[in-house]
């Protein structure tokens, strides 16, 4: 039987899923494609790391190593970092190799850039894991393109903040106490930064919009907040009007087809179906245009996950089933406008309000500590001039039940 060389660039926690998974499930690769699926050579840092590998396979410090094995077909990278992922991987396709990655990092800035390169040297790339981890989101979003048009994304992206958020609320944590807690699990990493900032969902935003709509936004144009202003009195309040924070990424195409994104925490109604999402779970909600609205809910990383989602990249590189996405459009009477919108706001004691509540309809209010929470529905512009007008209110806008029109909030700012 004939075999499909491959080769790891990194054997930690996704190097070391996508070894197992392809040792697990040889014969079902045997079943699937004809032909034995044999790891040639695993690519890492320190070769000083005690580890347990088939000596069968070569273990390397260098690339050039890697790029020397004769017939290699494809290259799983599950490295980090931009580079030296991203020119391993520009050498890799020009040698005519198909490259499968899992870093999002590298790939929300070099993605657009190695498609290209992959199409002129004919080879494919797939990137499924560097989206939701086991979700197969990439792929769905492929199939849909087949006949939709996709118009709009949101997506709780970072499992790390969906799991501080949840553990905030449920238990009453401090938002430092729940990070440590995430850290212990080794959800977080030693520096915490890209999960609780929000650069991780943001990243994964960009290759979300990449598949979706053929392109990214301006990265400046896309606004990313994180969690740590988040407050346990915030989540308690929002609890008392049945929402629930929710770290969510959100990409639309409006009507002259230019693509909005914002990554931020957001307020979710107990009707939608991210409600219920918790702890380190992902979930993504598509709306194409003859499907309607898709909800995906999954584990968003770990090592059996990923791996899977790169060996099921592999199956469909191998079988021929990648195409790059075409580039869409939508039409301007998809896209609809609803003035009213729901909101939570935090009013500060001493803070006067009776006379502008009146432009909204209270829905619902709850005295908490020091501050007034109150639950409005009003017009955007109203909104957007009683921000202007009193800095010491915050908001936060809600995603409201299915389907979920999530018009999002220029100038509104929590803090
Ligand atoms: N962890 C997840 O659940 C998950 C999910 C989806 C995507 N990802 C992405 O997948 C990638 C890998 O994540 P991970 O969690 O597996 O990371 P990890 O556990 O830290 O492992 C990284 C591996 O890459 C190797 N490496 C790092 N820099 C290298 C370099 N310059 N040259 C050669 N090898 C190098 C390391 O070598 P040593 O072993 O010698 O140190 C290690 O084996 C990241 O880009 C991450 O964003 C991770």
């Amino acid at each position: 039987m004939s075999t499909i060389n491959v080769a790891l660039l990194g054997f930690g926690t996704v190097g070391q899923g996508v070894c197992e998974a392809i040792d697990t499930h040889q014969d079902r690769l045997k079943e699937v494609l004809g032909k034995e699926v044999k790891i040639k050579a695993i690519l890492i840092k320190d070769p000083a790391k005690q580890r347990e590998i088939d000596p069968s396979i070569r273990v390397t410090t260098e690339y050039k190593d890697i790029l020397d094995i004769p017939d290699l077909h494809v290259i799983f990278e599950a490295i980090v970092g931009e580079e030296p992922s991203y020119t391993y991987l520009s050498k890799a396709i020009k040698k005519g190799i198909h490259i499968i990655t899992a870093n999002k990092a590298m790939f929300a800035k070099y993605g657009p850039d190695l498609l290209e390169k992959a199409s002129k040297n004919r080879v494919s790339v797939g990137f499924e894991a560097t989206t939701a981890g086991g979700i197969p989101v990439i792929g769905t979003i492929r199939q849909l393109l087949k006949v939709n048009e996709i118009q709009s994304i949101q997506g709780i992206l970072n499992g790390t903040s969906n799991f501080i958020l949840s553990q905030m609320r449920t238990r009453e944590l401090s938002f430092a106490t729940a990070l440590q807690e995430s850290q212990e699990k080794g959800y977080a990493e030693a520096d915490p930064t890209n999960d609780i900032e929000g650069y991780d969902a943001f990243y994964k935003l960009l290759i979300l919009s990449q598949t979706a709509f053929g392109r990214q936004p301006d990265w400046k144009d896309i606004r990313r907040k994180g969690i740590s202003h988040l407050t346990s009195e915030w989540l308690q309040a929002a609890e008392s009007f049945r929402l629930r924070f929710k770290h969510v990424g959100s990409l639309e195409r409006d009507g002259s087809n230019d693509i909005k994104g914002e990554v931020e925490p957001i307020l979710v109604h107990d009707t939608h179906p991210f409600y219920g999402v918790e702890n380190v779970e992902n979930a993504i909600s598509l709306k194409g245009s003859l499907v309607g609205r898709i909800t995906l809910l999954g584990p968003g990383a770990g090592k059996c996950p990923t791996g899977s989602a790169m060996v099921e990249d592999f199956l469909s590189l191998i079988q021929g089933k990648y195409t790059i996405s075409p580039e869409s459009t939508v039409n301007r009477e998809d896209v609809q406008e609803d003035s009213r919108r729901q909101w939570v706001l935090r009013i500060r004691e001493n803070e006067e309000y009776q006379s502008w509540l009146t432009l909204f309809t209270l829905k619902d209010r709850i005295q908490l500590g020091g501050d007034l929470y109150v639950f409005v529905e009003g017009r955007k512009e109203d909104l957007r001039s009683l921000l202007q007008s009193h800095e010491h209110i915050q908001a936060v806008s809600i995603l409201n039940e299915i389907p979920l029109e999530n018009e999002v909030k220029e100038g509104v700012a929590v803090s």
